[in-house]
């Protein structure tokens, strides 16, 4: 995945330092390399190198172009084709250095298209599948199209994913976006400024009037207007539905703390709460449709997939029906033709665009038409995946920036709980008091948090002290907890490197077992749920082989404390309604504490390494 970012623009305005701060704002997606590219007096100025976008700004000065230069076109890279190099970073140009190109995506057909451009003589410099988008352009404009039309020709050629920019230096006034299966949103000040962008956070701060391309459109920017067309009819405009963003620029910004990831863990009691007001109507519409299913499936990647757990258990305990939970990559794989009629399908994903994904859900509508249903939870509206969604929720998280999702798994979470509530009214399966007991606890999520937050945090400080470096470790976990035991594994493996096995407390005993040595540091995560008799009877086996016991545990706890070296409480009442929804309350004290490893051992957890925030890559 990578950043792009556009302007253009009739104002005196540097765009240089606009598109800079533009592809700071987007260096989540990606960081690897960078490039600008502006244009001046019918020539294009082009900046670019590999590295982190601060490093090479300090080096080359990326926001220094020529004074009047009213577009420009940035980029941020997380490698896919060729290596990090200066070389390889956008933008690409062609021959002429005269039409040059951001994009964010992978061209599927690039070897052929670029072995047909260099039989033509097009000369290629880099490794790069992108290279080949603005030698087709020059190709076509060679062949008497003008800009805008040698673009759609350009782009029917290419398959994949892609979300482009694209400028020529003899066109000041225009920058030409296109997307497919990666986002590209517009936005406008009214006859002033246009921008494009692969994230709305990246010009946010001028302004909240925005479009939302789909797939196979294209728009072309003016200073402060725009058109779009189909890439296949440029010649007939076409309407959009302006979109206002409800969010400000606060809240895709660090706000005083140290890094995006503190920051959205704290913000996680307001997006909790934010996410309880989503509307009634939908969530009776995602209960119907599971109640009618004859099969379900729930599927999603990394923490996505880890919320899908915490809420298959929860749904499940209010729905007559087992739900299989399926890792996105293995959808297709390992359903196969036992994907049948009438099923639903559960799709999560922070993002709405992690390929897997899409792919999946894309194969199972060709496979079946309309008699399988996609109820998908995604965060980031007009995403991909809600366009293949029969119904969509969108949680109510905020833009998170940081790569370890945090704050958005809490809201997932919470959505898959209202979910699995409406169900029980549906279904009258419980007194309404009884039901009410599950809401109160449900409503209560953030208010745990921000007790936690605000009161005992400091124990993890004190645990990420007194840990072995060195050492690697379990989270282990029964029932319901596994989800919270597995995610915050993840979270310790992505931000602080270290390899963190979250796994099943009675799974553990047929073989992991044979890790622990004295000292070696296992976190239980012990709710007081159906499960924790039999967990205290795994906290003795780890502890009788010299483990050091680490509990999360709520503040009543006693048994387990008592058998622990250092507990996390959580202040929750101890009852059966707390502990279904444990996975949101519990996972704040995991997160933080691979956010102050992360720091202690000097990495910076808002950008783990060979990671981007979303896989777009199979
Ligand atoms: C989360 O911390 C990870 N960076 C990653 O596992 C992520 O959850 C996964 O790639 C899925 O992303 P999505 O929710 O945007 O689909």
């Amino acid at each position: 995945m990578c950043g792009i970012f556009g302007i253009i623009t009739n104002q005196e305005i540097s765009v240089g330092k606009i598109a800079l701060e533009g592809i700071k704002r987007l260096e989540y997606r990606g960081y690897d390399s960078c490039g600008i590219v502006t244009q001046y007096s019918s020539k294009l100025y082009i900046k670019k190198d590999a590295g982190k976008i601060d490093e090479i700004h300090k080096k080359i000065k990326l926001d220094e172009f020529p004074n009047g230069a009213k577009l420009a076109l940035a980029h941020t890279r997380w490698a896919t084709h060729g290596a990090p190099t200066k070389l390889n970073s956008h933008p690409h140009v062609d021959c002429h250095n005269k039409i040059a190109v951001v994009h964010n995506g992978i061209l599927e057909n690039f070897i052929e298209l670029k072995e047909e451009l260099q039989s033509k003589g097009h000369n290629f410099i880099s490794e790069t599948d992108t290279e080949i988008i603005p030698h087709l352009i020059e190709d076509y404009m060679e062949n008497d199209l003008d800009f805008k039309n040698a673009v759609a020709k350009a782009i029917q050629r290419c398959e994949g994913a892609y979300g482009v920019a694209i400028c020529h230096a003899d066109y000041p006034n225009t920058i030409i976006a296109v997307r497919k299966e990666s986002p590209i949103v517009v936005g406008i000040e009214e006859g002033n400024t246009s921008y494009c962008a692969s994230d709305i956070p990246a010009f946010l701060p001028y302004t909240r009037t925005c479009y939302l391309l789909d797939d196979d459109e294209m728009a072309v920017l003016k200073p402060g207007s725009v058109e779009f067309f189909d890439v296949k009819d440029s010649n007939v405009p076409k309407k959009k539905a302006i979109q206002k963003i409800e969010w400000n620029i606060d809240a895709a910004e660090k706000g005083g703390y140290e890094h995006f990831m503190l920051k959205e863990i704290y913000e996680e009691p307001s997006a909790l709460r934010r996410t309880l007001k989503i509307s009634k109507d939908i969530l009776k519409t995602f209960a119907k449709i599971l109640w009618s299913a004859k099969n379900i499936y729930i599927t999603a990647a990394g923490t996505s997939f880890y919320a899908s757990l915490a809420g298959k258990f929860i749904i499940t305990k209010f729905l007559d029906k087992y739900i299989e939970a399926i890792e996105c990559s293995e959808f297709q794989i390992q359903l196969g033709d036992a994907l049948k009629e009438d099923s639903v399908i559960i799709a999560i994903s922070q993002s709405g665009e992690t390929i897997d994904l899409i792919e999946a859900i894309r194969w199972a509508k060709e496979k079946l038409k309309n008699r399988v249903k996609v109820l998908s939870i995604t965060n980031v509206v007009g995403s991909t995946l809600t366009r293949y969604s029969d119904h969509v929720i969108l949680t109510q998280a905020g833009p998170e920036i940081g790569v370890a999702a945090t704050k958005t798994y809490c809201t997932q979470v919470l959505t898959l709980g209202l979910v699995a509530l409406e169900i029980a009214d549906l279904r009258k399966i419980l007194p309404d008091n009884e039901i009410e007991k599950y809401y109160d606890a449900l409503r209560s999520t953030p208010d745990i948090i921000e007790d936690f937050l605000n009161n005992d945090i400091e124990i993890l400080k004190k645990i990420v002290k007194n840990l072995e470096k060195t050492h690697n470790f379990f989270f282990l976990a029964r029932g319901i907890s596994l989800a919270t035991a597995k995610e915050g594994g993840l979270k310790l493996k992505e931000i602080a490197c270290r390899f963190i096995e979250g796994y099943s407390a009675a799974h553990a005993k047929h073989g992991p077992i044979s890790l622990v040595r004295k000292d070696f540091p296992i976190i239980f995560i012990a709710p007081p749920d159906e499960t924790y008799d039999r967990l205290v009877g795994n906290v003795m086996e780890f502890k009788a082989r010299g483990g050091k016991i680490i509990s999360l545990v709520v503040k009543s706890d006693k048994t387990i404390t008592d058998l622990s070296d250092i507990t996390i409480r959580i202040n929750q009442p101890a009852n059966k309604y707390y502990n279904l929804f444990s996975p949101i309350t519990f996972i704040p004290a995991l997160q933080l504490l691979a956010y102050f490893y992360s720091v202690d051992v000097g990495l910076d957890p808002d950008q783990p390494q060979n990671l981007a925030k979303t896989v777009t890559v199979h």
